[in-house]
């Protein structure tokens, strides 16, 4: 008996040794210490041996039973920290390493004089509209005094989609779809984007417009001059210098076009004023009575002032951006100054 336990913890601990798979060492574990296992079976001859003989022999193979025990146990705790120990290493994170930043998006500068010049005038209790980019010829042209061969389209020129669709040249547009469904008193903005085929470093094909009008009985050339003087000095401080230059629009009468003081070189001569000491700002002007007779209003009762300006410009001014294209080439390291 003493020979067969020694042959079989020998045997045992030598395949165990040789296991390297956790499924290894449980498989070995069943078949040496499991309950139908080859310690178990010894165990069952016990019976046919005499007493005394049944003792030495019990406690022989309980010590081998034991030794077994203790060295699956090992080799288990073995296999399972190296299993940690492999995947800690795997796993492993350089805290020391810098964290990537993550930035911020930012309001584009267009954006941002948008809002800036809605703020104001909501400040003034206008309320703000939109119309369509592709528009029809009637809208852009014809309803704003403009019929087919009148000269002053050449003011604009445009891209056409067909005959009568093309994309709009300016805001002016919405006064149009405005008036045609509602009724004055109307206090309106209506920023938005305007194509033109135009393109340098002031002009791009695509730009941002606002329009704005009022409409009521008895409004006059001084509320148009009050709201812009108020509006101007707003955007630029109010020691800002502002003139109106008598101009032409067919859509109103009398027209002005509105410059200030240079804010680039104070009014002294530069080549972003063109050496004038002024910058145009705004068009605008009472609106025309043909307007008010194509949306049905009658020029008798009501008058009006209507004004236009480009967004990109007073951006330009305001943050000293010499070339248009800027804005519109997204450029990160460009939209991030702002
Ligand atoms: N629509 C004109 C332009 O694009 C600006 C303007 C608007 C002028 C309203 C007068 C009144 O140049």
């Amino acid at each position: 008996m003493s020979a067969r336990l020694e042959k079989l913890a020998s045997e045992a601990l030598g395949e165990l040794s040789g296991a390297s798979s956790m499924d290894a060492v449980l498989q070995l574990k069943t078949r040496y210490l499991g309950r139908k296992g080859e310690v178990a079976s010894l165990l069952k001859e016990l019976g046919s041996l005499s007493p005394e003989e049944r003792k030495k022999a019990g406690e022989a193979i309980n010590a081998v039973k034991a030794r077994l025990e203790e060295a699956f146990d090992a080799k288990v705790a073995a296999l399972e920290a190296g299993g940690r120990a492999e995947r800690l290493q795997r796993e492993r994170i350089d805290i020391t390493l810098p964290g990537r930043t993550i930035r911020p998006g930012r309001m584009h500068p267009v954006t941002q004089v948008m809002e800036e010049i809605e703020e104001i005038f909501s400040g003034l209790g206008f309320d703000v509209a939109e119309g369509p980019e592709v528009e029809l010829d009637y809208y852009n042209f014809e309803a704003l005094n403009l019929p087919k061969d009148h000269p002053a389209r050449d003011m604009q020129d445009t891209f056409y989609v067909s005959d009568e669709v093309l994309l709009r040249t300016h805001t002016s547009p919405v006064q149009i779809r405005v008036m045609e469904k509602e009724r004055p008193p109307l206090r309106v903005i209506a920023p938005g984007t305007v194509y033109r085929r135009d393109s340098d470093i002031t002009h791009t094909p695509m730009f941002h417009q606002v329009e704005g009008f009022m409409v009521d009985k008895g409004v006059t050339f001084s509320n148009l001059k009050g709201v812009l003087t108020h509006f101007l000095h707003s955007l630029f401080g109010d020691k800002t210098d502002i003139r109106f230059r008598p101009s032409f629009f067919p859509f109103t009468e009398p027209s002005a076009e509105i410059d200030i003081r240079c804010v680039i070189c104070g009014g002294s001569g530069c080549r972003v004023c063109k050496g004038s000491g002024w910058l145009e700002i705004l068009g605008a002007g009472m609106i025309h009575p043909e307007v008010f007779r194509s949306v049905k209003y009658d020029p008798e009762e009501f008058t009006g002032f209507a004004f236009g300006l480009g967004i990109e410009r007073i951006a330009m001014l305001k943050f000293g951006i010499e070339d248009i294209r800027m804005f519109f080439e997204n450029d990160l390291r460009f939209l991030r100054q702002f």
